[in-house]
Order: C-alpha cells, then structure tokens, then sequence
C-alpha cells in the first residue's frame, strides 16, 4: 500500500427526511444564496423542503445552473454573492449544481484583478479561500458533494476542466433517497455508470497488496451491479435508492483511492468529448472506458483478472478470456442500464477525434493513467477503438 493522508470532512445527513436537519448546519446570522439548476428541485417539492427548514432566516436563490455548469452562468452568481455579501452558499441539486457552487464559492472572493478562469487547474492558480457551502444532493453520481473537486465548463471557447480545493470541500451534505424517485430513467443511469466508474479508475490499475481499498472498491461496484438495474425497475424501492446513493458517494470521497495507484484518463478523455459535443458525462465514460481497458489490457492484466474473478465471477477459460469477458460484461452492464457504449452510437463518426487531440493537447492531458503513459497517440488510438 502507498503513503496517504486522508481528510473526509463534509458531515453527512445520510436518509428520509434529513433537509428538515438544514438550519442546523448554517450558521445562525448566515447571508445564504441556495443555488439550484433548471428546476427539477422546483417540481419535485425539494426547495419547498429546504425553505421550511430555512424559515426565518437570511435566504435568497440563484437559479439557473445548466448540466455541466458554465462559467459564464456561474459569473453571474459571483456578482451576486459580492454584491449581497453572501457569506454561505447552499447547494441543491445534482453534481452539476454542487460543481459550479464549488466554482462560485472559490471565485467569491478571488481578488478583481485576475480571472476566476484561472482556478481552473490547467491554468493554473491556487485558491486560497472560498466562502463556505453545504448541499442537499438530488443526484447520485458524481461524489462532488463530499469531494473537493469541481468540473466546469467554458462555453465560449469549449473547454471543461477541473480544480481541487480543500477550501470548496462542502461542509456538510444531505443524502436523502427519497428525492431521488423524481430523476428520470437517463439520469438515473448516468449516476451508476459515473459512480462505475469512479470506481473502477482507482481499482483497474496495478496492485499493490491494499485489500481494504480493493475490496471496499468490490462492494461497491457489485452493490451498483445488483441495485442499479433495479433503481430504473423500481424508482420508488428505498432500499435500492439508498444503497445507490452511498455507493456513488463512497466511490469518490477519497476512501477507496486512498494508498493506492489511480487512473484518470477515461474522465479526461470524456471530458474533451462533453465539451465538444455535448454529451452527458457518464456518456462519455460507457464510451471511453471499454476501448480504454482493450488498449491497457497489458498494463492492468492482474487487476483485470482479479476484477473478473471477484466482480464478474469469472474463474474458467485462459486469462485472456476471463479478461476479454470482463470487459465485455463492462460493455453490456452500461449498455443495460441503457447507457450505449459506442461514438457511433450518439452520431458521432470520428471526424472530431484530431480535434478532440488538440484540446487534450491544450489542456496538457498529454500522459495519463496510472503509468503516465497514455500519451496524445494512445488516446487517439482509444478514440479510434471507441467508434
Ligand atoms: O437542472 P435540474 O432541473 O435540477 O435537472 C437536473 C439535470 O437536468 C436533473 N436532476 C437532478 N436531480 C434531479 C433531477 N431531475 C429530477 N429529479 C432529481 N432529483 O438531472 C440533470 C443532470 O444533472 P447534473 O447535475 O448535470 O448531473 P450529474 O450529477 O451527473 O453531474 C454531472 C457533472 O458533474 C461533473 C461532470 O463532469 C458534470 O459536469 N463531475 C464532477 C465530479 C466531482 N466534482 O467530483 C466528478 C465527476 O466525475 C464528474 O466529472
Ligand atoms: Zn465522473
């Protein structure tokens, strides 16, 4: 296992009936701005929840934020925080509104002079403060409401990168299943597939003998197996939505990828595609990661084996056939959940692919994964395969 630190401070309000838990949390004389996105919260009665729980107190809304926030919305939201003296953010909604909270927050207060652009980590600078933010998540995917990262995206140039900051890690988080029966079938998939693969991009690389982190890593992607096809059966089982819910806030709050080898490049891979062609995120992710794994077959070969054997209970047959099924049942898993797997099947044909090299370029994506050694002519290959 390798030397980790790890710090997971966001409080969870983990179940039915936690946002009337929400005054708690804000500090009493807080100036809040709830910020939301397209309205979802509206129609489902999860902002007529968070009101009742905020009654009294120093309340205004920002509404507004798209899937895959951009900065040109999240600007707006900026000046108001400045103008308001917001001094606590809320959050509700799914992974794009808690992003682009993380976004605003950092951005509050980064100093006039200099483009809030450049928090982005590419560009590079650091962010030394934000103002403080709590969430209530309605979407189970992305882990952004107990991480300290944020995905963001500008519209006007087409890029999507991320940042990591310590100062933008939510406070506290509301879990509750409940308001996730309203997601339609889409975004229900999209959050198991994302959470998927968080997992398996901290779990499919080398070993190196950690087998708690392997095995929390193989309770939760056989948790998603087993509950995510039933989530889409049964949008109402509390059970199912409950045990989803954990699992995609568990693959990504620094648990499982604690000590241990982690590989990246299907986001940033998916990233380039989102931003160019718009689409969804855990799209991107069904389409990158089967090609991805056939390209690495080599460098993963004893994490595939064990992936094969403990998660798809492949035992039989040559190595080369339990991990060509394992990538199979990969393939036929987000296929199933409804989520295809192929560029050509969202119409695209692979006339983009140099200009999707172009941007990793300009983003500096030039050596991913767990070696460094996915290079621009290895991702071209991944997109290639992934036609
Ligand atoms: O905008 P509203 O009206 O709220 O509707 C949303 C949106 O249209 C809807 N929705 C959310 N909760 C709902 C609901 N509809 C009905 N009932 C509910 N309970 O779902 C749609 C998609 O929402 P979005 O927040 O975009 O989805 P997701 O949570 O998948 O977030 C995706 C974003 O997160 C980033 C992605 O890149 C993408 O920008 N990621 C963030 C990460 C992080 N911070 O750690 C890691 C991830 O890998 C990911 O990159
Ligand atoms: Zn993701």
């Amino acid at each position: 296992m390798q030397n980790f630190i790890l710090h997971t401070p966001t409080k969870i309000l983990f179940g039915k009936g936690q946002i009337a838990e929400l005054g708690k949390q804000i500090p009493a004389d807080a100036r809040i701005l709830i910020t939301y996105g397209g309205g979802s919260v509206k129609k489902n009665g999860v902002l007529d929840q968070v009101y009742s729980a905020l009654v009294g107190r120093n309340v205004q809304e920002f509404c507004g934020i798209e899937p895959n926030p951009t900065y040109e919305t999240l600007m707006k939201a900026v000046e108001l925080v400045r103008e308001e003296k917001i001094d606590f953010l809320l959050a509700v909604g799914g992974g794009s509104v808690v992003d682009g909270t993380k976004f605003i927050a950092a951005a509050a207060n980064y100093t006039a002079d200099r483009d809030p652009w450049h928090i982005l980590k590419t560009v590079g600078s650091k962010v030394t403060e934000a103002v403080p933010m709590g969430c209530v998540l309605t979407l189970p995917a992305t882990g952004s409401e107990s991480n300290s990262g944020a995905v963001i995206t500008r519209a006007s140039s087409g890029d999507k990168q991320h940042f990591f900051s310590a100062h933008v890690q939510p406070l506290f988080a509301v879990l509750d299943p409940v308001v996730t029966y309203s997601l339609p079938p889409r975004q229900i998939a999209n959050g198991v597939v994302d959470a998927f693969v968080h997992t398996l991009e901290q779990y499919l690389t080398y070993p190196v003998d950690a087998k708690v982190q392997d095995r929390f890593a193989e309770g939760l992607l056989l948790t998603l197996l087993e509950d995510g096809p039933r989530a889409l059966a049964e949008p109402e089982n509390y059970a199912v939505r409950a045990n989803v819910m954990w699992s995609a806030t568990m693959a990504l709050n620094g648990l499982i990828g604690a000590g241990v080898p982690q590989d990246w490049a299907t986001h940033m891979l998916g990233h380039e595609l989102t931003a160019m062609h718009g689409l969804d995120h855990a799209q991107t992710l069904a389409i990158v990661l089967p090609a991805l794994l056939v390209e690495k077959k080599a460098q993963k070969r004893e994490k595939l084996l064990q992936y094969a054997e403990r998660v798809w209970g492949l035992r039989e047959g040559s190595e080369e056939n339990r991990i060509d099924g394992a990538i199979a049942a990969t393939r036929t898993f987000f296929e199933k959940m409804g989520v295809p797997t192929r560029l050509s099947d969202y119409q695209l044909d692979g006339s983009s692919i140099p200009a999707l090299i172009d941007k990793l370029h300009q983003h500096g994506m030039t050596a991913l994964g767990e070696h460094q050694d996915i290079n621009l002519e290895v991702s071209q290959r991944i997109y290639q395969a992934a036609r």
